[in-house]
C-alpha cells in the first residue's frame, strides 16, 4: 500500500514587552500590575539572595495586591549556578506542584541569570508552559540572559544542555536592583555588553571604552546605560535577525562562547559567566585578526577595555589539558559544533558593529589563538578568577 502523508503547518506569533525602570516596586509598580493583568492568579518566586538584599520586597508586593490578580503566594529559594541542576529543577517543579498555578496563571520570577534560567525552564515545563514574567536582578541578566528566549539547566558536565526556547510574557528591568549587586557581578556583565557592541553597535563599543573606569568602579548610572543599550541590541537581534529559536547554524549572540562555556566548566563554578566570556571574546578576536576576518586591528582595543573594567578571567584554565591530551578548552569547539548540529559556524566582527559568519574556522589557528591569548595575559599578570 502507498504511504499516506499529511503535512501540517502553522505559525504562532510571539510578542513580549521589556520595560526599563528605576523603581519597579514603588513609583512604577503599575508595570508589574500591567504585565500580570488578564491572568487568573499570580505566583511569585524570588531568589533568596535578592530577598536578603531587598528585605522590603514582600511588603512592597503585598501593597500591590489590590492591582493584581489573586495571589498564589511568594516563595523563595537559593539561586546561583547550583539551581541550574537536575536537583534544582526538581525542587522548582515540586514548588510549582505545591503552589499549583494553572495554565492561565502567571509566575513572576525575580532573580539573577542562573535563577531565571532554571526557574524559567521549570515554568516552561509545568503544564507544558505557564506564562513567565521576569524581573532580572543582576546586570548580566538585565543586559543579556533575562531579556532573551532561552531557559536551561546544566547537565552531564555541560552548560545549558537541557533547556527550551520559552519567550517570557514580559520582562521588567529595574535598575534599582543593581544597587545591591557586588562589584564583581557588575563588572563581568560588561563582557556581554562588549560582545553585542562588537557585533552590532560601534558607538556602544566606543562608549564602553570611554567609560571603562566608571564601569570598573561599578558606577550605577554608567552601568544602567550600558545594560539598557545592550538589552536593546539583544532584543533587536532576537526580534529582527530572523532566527529567534536558533534553527540556523550560525549563532551570532554566541560570539566568544564556544570557549567561554568550556572555561566555565573547567573553572568549576569559580568563574562568573561574563568572566569566561571576556576570555572567549579575546580568543575569537585574536583569531579574527589573524585569519584576515577583521578589517582593522581590534584585539588590543578589546584587551584594553576588558582590563580597564578589571574583569578577572579564568586565564590559568587556558593551559588545562584534557583526557585526549589536547588543550581542554578545545573540547568546547566540538561541543559547539554538536550543539549547532553538524557544521561549525562561528560569528566574528569584521569591524566594530558588523559581523560575518564563518563556516569551518581553522581549528589549528583557533588553538594558536588560545595559546597566544594565554601567553599575552599571563605576561600582563592580570587578575584571575580564584
Ligand atoms: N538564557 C540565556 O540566554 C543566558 C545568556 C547568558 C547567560 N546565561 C546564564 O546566566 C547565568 C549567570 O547569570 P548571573 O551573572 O546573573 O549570575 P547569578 O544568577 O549566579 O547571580 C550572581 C550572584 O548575584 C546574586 N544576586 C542576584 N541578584 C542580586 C541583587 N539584586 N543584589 C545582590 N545580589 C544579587 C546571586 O545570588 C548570585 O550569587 C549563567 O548560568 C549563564 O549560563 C543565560
Ligand atoms: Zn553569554
Amino acid at each position: 500500500m502507498a504511504a499516506h502523508v499529511i503535512d501540517t503547518a502553522f505559525t504562532i506569533p510571539y510578542a513580549y514587552r521589556t520595560c526599563f525602570t528605576d523603581d519597579l516596586f514603588g513609583a512604577d509598580a503599575h508595570l508589574l500590575a500591567d504585565a500580570c493583568r488578564g491572568h487568573r492568579r499570580v505566583l511569585t518566586l524570588v531568589e533568596e539572595a535578592v530577598l536578603d538584599a531587598r528585605p522590603e520586597l514582600p511588603d512592597a508586593l503585598a501593597a500591590l495586591a489590590p492591582e493584581m490578580p489573586p495571589s498564589l503566594g511568594l516563595r523563595h529559594l537559593p539561586g546561583g549556578e547550583q539551581l541550574k541542576s537536575e536537583d534544582g529543577l526538581h525542587r522548582l517543579c515540586a514548588l510549582l506542584d505545591e503552589a499549583a498555578p494553572c495554565r492561565q496563571s502567571a509566575v513572576v520570577l525575580i532573580g539573577g541569570g542562573a535563577f531565571l534560567d532554571a526557574a524559567g525552564l521549570a515554568v516552561a515545563l509545568f503544564h507544558r508552559g505557564v506564562d513567565q514574567i521576569r524581573v532580572p536582578t543582576t546586570a548580566l541578566s538585565q543586559c543579556d540572559s533575562g531579556v532573551g528566549v532561552k531557559n536551561a539547566i546544566n547537565a552531564f558536565g555541560r552548560k545549558n544542555l537541557l533547556g527550551v526556547f520559552a519567550p517570557p510574557h514580559a520582562v521588567l528591568n529595574d535598575a534599582a536592583m543593581l544597587a545591591t549587586l557586588p562589584l564583581r557581578e557588575r563588572r563581568h556583565a560588561i563582557a556581554e555588553c562588549a560582545k553585542v557592541a562588537l557585533l552590532r553597535d560601534a558607538d556602544l563599543f566606543a562608549w564602553l571604552e570611554r567609560h571603562a573606569e566608571a564601569l570598573a568602579d561599578g558606577d550605577l548610572p554608567t552601568l544602567r546605560h550600558a545594560v539598557r543599550r545592550s538589552a536593546e541590541l539583544h532584543l533587536l537581534h532576537i526580534g529582527t535577525a530572523g532566527d529567534p529559536f536558533e534553527h540556523r547554524s550560525a549563532r551570532p549572540l554566541d560570539f566568544g562562547h564556544w570557549a567561554a562555556h568550556r572555561l566555565e566548566a573547567l573553572a568549576r563554578g569559580q568563574a562568573r559567566h561574563g568572566e569566561a566570556v571576556a576570555l572567549g571574546l579575546l580568543i575569537d578576536t585574536w583569531y579574527a585578526e589573524h585569519a584576515g576576518i577583521l578589517d582593522e586591528p581590534l584585539f588590543d582595543r578589546l584587551l584594553r577595555l576588558l582590563t580597564a573594567c578589571r574583569i578577572p578571567m579564568p586565564i590559568r584554565h587556558l593551559d588545562d589539558i584534557g583526557p585526549d591530551g589536547d588543550l581542554a578548552v578545545m573540547a568546547g569547539l566540538d561541543e559547539f559544533r554538536e550543539h549547532l548540529g553538524g557544521s561549525l559556524v562561528l560569528t566574528f566582527p569584521t569591524v566594530p558593529g558588523q559581523r560575518r559568519d564563518c563556516e569551518n574556522p581553522d581549528r589549528g589557528l583557533l588553538k594558536t589563538a588560545v595559546r597566544a591569548v594565554a601567553e599575552r595575559l599571563q605576561a600582563l599578570h592580570l587578575p584571575q578568577t580564584p
